[in-house]
């Protein structure tokens, strides 16, 4: 946003004034908000499509010939630590891999091609088999095709019979990547303390990292998620290393010579490529066991991290959840083993490759005193998405990449049950639940969304493939199932949701699989499951509800921020409401048309307000007429506890993204936040700073920033005392919706300048320099006052 100048000081100072008493001075900075907004020049474009530009030539492999099963034999050459010897020539390190694979197909049309996928490799020595009859096939050429397509396409003579099975062997070389893709080197350093002086090394490791399409960059394959095959690895490997990979290494494993040795591993079940993974490390890479569980569960880390023991926590945890999982599914966790391992390097926090899930040192190691409770936090949920994974996506799994919210919606969505279930005492449900939907709400409210289900013309090439891994994918995709079982009922839900897994185990699935089996799980004259999520997984956006209280009226409209686009969608939006009236009882509506309709039970009689969308089970924003809107900041003033802590988030959510949207006047989102002077919980006073942050950015800082302040040290100052307690002596309130709140209360009172505040810092700082004097460096207290709102969020990569 361009900052424009111009702006009276005059309102500034009004400001000032006005907040001390808290009220209304926020006129001006709507007065400057509208300045702000209107000098912008929004062209409207007039009809929504999808953004994406018409789909290439078809990247598809044919299906004329289906995988069933590889044999692949890997043998990474790299050196996990370089060791000096006299006289001997320091060897560089070697990031090549060779390797070989037989693919066994069977083929469902005549063809005289095979179609595989193959990036970065040099294959060489093809050999094509039939196997119905031991005889060698001909093989006449091999091309590499030279576009996104990645096409390895091998000619034949003859033809492959409809019905015949048959095998190719390659062999082939490639490059260890140094960029965390497909087979990525990793590095770390390790204290040597059989050194004759302690010495720091530097060491390294292999991993893979293959999703969505990097499996073709380790060996040729039929690299689509639909094309599950059994995979029989052998890894060649150095012989003070271990190898893991997705199953456990079986007895037929051997010391080849002096210097390598032969790691086999069991067959895995059919699973797609991009769950496929092995890692090479260092034998003192080590383990612990996760206690009593069904299935073998061991978690690997560095020596150092093992011997600190910050791999007890995602041990004891992962155990608990998968257990859980295990019985919420109403299916056991396929495999006998599950390992785990922290690498010092991934790109994103963690993969969930069947068997053995990877994960950046910092998404599962935790230090019991040291690391903090939100570390904590963001740890089991990540191990809960990906112990999710291992039915939502490694078991049934999309059909094609347009559809990963399939994976990745299911596996955020059952997380905040794991992690509930798992840490009841973090109360973390509702916190999670609100950071999906407020990041669901900020990116689909823009024309350059996509609809959850994108048709799968537009996803072919891999940048396509790898732009689907988005807020949308996940936030929305949770937001979206979370409706649906509000809807149909948890029970329901999770009945449809059982017997998915049950049928569709070990295949591929579309959208459509699934609304079957939950159709199946309800009243057919109530509801049309195929219809009433037509509308929120094809069409992008979302929409925003208008009520009436005067007149009863209700409607809707498509939710985006440029007010000026015209949008004809609409969406099927079931939502609870209440009144102070008929509190605590809520009454479900469901309104499923473009027009205005008139409901008499939503007029206010007597004066009461309405709240609609009790929980936030819709995905979707509400608006009032501004007699309602009173009434409930009024209420959120007098006993805001009357409404649920999620609605009171979300009444301050919606108010500042109406405003945004020029649907309410910014005078109302400012009033919004009134409340928060005596609100101790955590999600309304995040949704404000998190809005507020936004609203400082759209303003000409130099004008706002005083007022603002001012206004946020009064209304933060009776937090910051409540708190004061436990901050002075260095403590943290039980309950951890407060101890989230605790940080807010911090950085809000130092931010606004809060001279109680700036004084504990300054002398906590101090007191941390003077104890530990090898810190170099100093921070003038004045700094302290001036962090800002956005640089402490704790903004995390969702990309799991
Ligand atoms: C190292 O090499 C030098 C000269 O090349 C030789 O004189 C010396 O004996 C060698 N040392 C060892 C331990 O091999
Ligand atoms: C290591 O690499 C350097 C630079 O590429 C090269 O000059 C040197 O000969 C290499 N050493 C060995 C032992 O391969
Ligand atoms: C495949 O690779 C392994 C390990 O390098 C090798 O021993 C074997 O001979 C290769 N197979 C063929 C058929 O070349
Ligand atoms: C070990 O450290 C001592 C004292 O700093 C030093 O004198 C000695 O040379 C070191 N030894 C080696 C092998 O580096
Ligand atoms: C409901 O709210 C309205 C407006 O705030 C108020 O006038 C009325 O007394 C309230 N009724 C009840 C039962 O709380
Ligand atoms: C809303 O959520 C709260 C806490 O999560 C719960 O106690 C309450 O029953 C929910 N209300 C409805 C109508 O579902
Ligand atoms: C609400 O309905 C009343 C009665 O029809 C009307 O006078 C008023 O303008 C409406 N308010 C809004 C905000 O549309
Ligand atoms: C916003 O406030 C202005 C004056 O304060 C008023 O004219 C306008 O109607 C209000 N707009 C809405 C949407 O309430
Ligand atoms: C904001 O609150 C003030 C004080 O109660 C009130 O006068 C004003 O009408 C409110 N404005 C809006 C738009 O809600
Ligand atoms: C701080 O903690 C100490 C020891 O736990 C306690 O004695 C003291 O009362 C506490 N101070 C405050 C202000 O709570
Ligand atoms: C804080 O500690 C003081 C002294 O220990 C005590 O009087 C006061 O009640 C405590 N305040 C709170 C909010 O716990
Ligand atoms: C806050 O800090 C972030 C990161 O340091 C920076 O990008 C942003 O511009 C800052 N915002 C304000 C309002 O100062
Ligand atoms: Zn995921």
């Amino acid at each position: 946003m361009p900052k424009k100048s111009g702006v009276s000081k005059g309102f500034a100072v009004a400001f000032v004034v006005l907040t001390v008493c808290a009220i209304a001075g926020m006129i001006s900075m709507m007065v400057v908000y509208e300045i702000q907004t209107n000098g912008l020049n929004m062209t409207a474009p007039p009809i929504i499509t999808t953004s994406t530009p018409p789909p290439p030539p078809v990247m598809r492999l044919p299906r004329s010939l289906i995988p069933e099963s590889y044999d692949i034999i890997l043998q990474p050459h790299l050196y996990t630590s370089i060791k000096e010897e006299v006289n001997v020539t320091t060897p560089n390190q070697t990031l090549t891999f060779t390797g070989n694979s037989t693919v066994h197909f069977q083929c469902h049309q005549d063809t005289m091609y095979i179609f595989l996928h193959s990036l970065g490799l040099n294959v060489f020595a093809p050999r094509v088999i039939d196997k119905d009859t031991g005889n060698p096939i001909t093989v006449r050429s091999v091309k590499h095709h030279k576009d996104v397509s990645h096409f390895l396409e091998i000619n034949v003579d003859g033809r492959f019979k409809t019905g015949g099975n048959y095998s190719l062997f390659l062999a082939f070389e490639g490059e260890i990547s140094e960029y965390l893709q497909a087979l990525y080197v990793s590095k770390y350093t390790e204290t040597n303390k059989e050194a004759v002086n302690e010495t720091i090394e530097e060491r390294f490791l292999a991993a893979t990292n293959l999703e969505p399409t990097s499996a073709r960059r380790l060996f040729p394959c039929f690299d689509e998620p639909d094309m599950k095959a059994a995979f029989r690895l052998k890894v060649i490997h150095r012989r003070e290393t271990t190898a893991l990979s997705n199953t456990r290494p079986s007895p037929d494993s051997y010391v080849l010579d002096e210097d390598w040795k032969l790691t086999s591993f069991y067959e895995t079940p059919k699973m797609s490529t991009y769950l496929f993974a092995f890692t090479i490390s260092q034998d003192d890479f080590t383990y612990i066991d996760s206690p009593a569980s069904q299935v073998n569960i061991r978690t690997y880390a560095r020596p150092e991290a093992m011997e600190a023991g910050h791999v007890e926590y995602a041990a004891k945890i992962t155990a608990k959840i998968l257990e859980f999982y295990e019985g919420h599914f109403g299916l056991k966790y396929e495999m006998k083993d599950l390992d785990q391992i922290a690498l010092p390097d991934l790109e994103p926090l963690a993969m969930e490759n069947w068997g053995l899930i990877t994960y950046q040192e910092g998404a599962l190691l935790y230090e019991e005193g040291v690391s903090s409770w939100l570390h904590k936090e963001l740890i089991t949920s990540v191990i809960a998405h990906e112990l999710a994974h291992q039915w939502f996506g490694n078991q049934v799994t999309m059909k094609w990449w347009n559809e990963i919210w399939l994976n990745e919606g299911f596996a955020t969505y059952m997380s905040y049950l794991a992690v509930d279930h798992a840490e009841p005492s973090f109360q973390i449900k509702e916190k999670l639940i609100m950071d999906d939907l407020h990041t669901a709400f900020e990116e689909d409210a823009l024309l350059t969304s996509h609809p959850l289900s994108t048709p799968s013309d537009y996803v072919q090439t891999p940048g396509e493939i790898l732009g689907m891994f988005d807020a949308i994918s996940y936030s929305k995709g949770a937001m979206v199932l979370r409706m649906l079982a509000n809807h149909v009922g948890e029970d329901s839900f999770d009945n449809g949701i059982r017997e998915y897994l049950r049928v569709y185990q070990g295949r591929n699935v579309e959208q459509g699989d699934l609304w079957e089996l939950i159709q199946n799980e309800v009243d057919q004259k109530k509801f049309n499951i195929p219809s009433f999520m037509k509308s929120w997984t094809t069409q992008i956006g979302y929409p925003v509800i208008t009520i009436n209280t005067t007149s009863g009226e209700i409607y809707q409209k498509h939710f985006l921020y440029n007010s000026s686009v015209v949008s004809s969608l609409w969406w099927e939006i079931p939502f609870k409401y209440t009144t102070n009236i008929t509190l605590p009882k809520s009454i479900e509506l469901v309104i499923d048309g473009p027009e205005v309709k008139p409901m008499d039970e939503l007029i206010s009689k007597k004066g009461e307000w309405i709240l609609a969308n009790i929980n936030c089970t819709a995905y979707c924003r509400v608006n009032y007429n501004p007699e309602n809107w009173q009434r409930l900041l009024s209420q959120l003033e007098t006993n805001p506890d009357r409404i649920p802590v999620m609605n009171r988030a979300q009444l301050i959510d919606d108010a500042f993204n109406l405003a945004r949207a020029k649907l309410v006047n910014v005078t109302l989102a400012l009033n919004s936040t009134r409340f928060l002077r005596k609100e101790k919980a955590f999600l309304p006073w995040e949704s404000a700073v998190r809005n507020l942050g936004y609203f400082v950015l759209m303003f000409d800082r130099s004008e706002v920033y005083g007022p603002m302040q001012l206004y946020l040290r009064h209304q933060v100052e009776e937090l910051y005392n409540f708190f004061k307690n436990h901050t002075d002596n260095s403590t943290v309130p039980e309950n951890h919706s407060l101890q989230h709140n605790q940080i807010t209360a911090i950085e809000v009172a130092c931010f606004s300048g809060l001279l109680d505040c700036i004084e504990m810092a300054t002398a906590m700082f101090a007191d941390w320099m003077n104890t530990n004097p090898t810190n170099n460096f100093a921070l003038p207290s004045t700094d302290l006052a001036k962090w800002n709102l956005t640089t402490c969020r704790h903004s995390q990569s969702i990309d799991i």
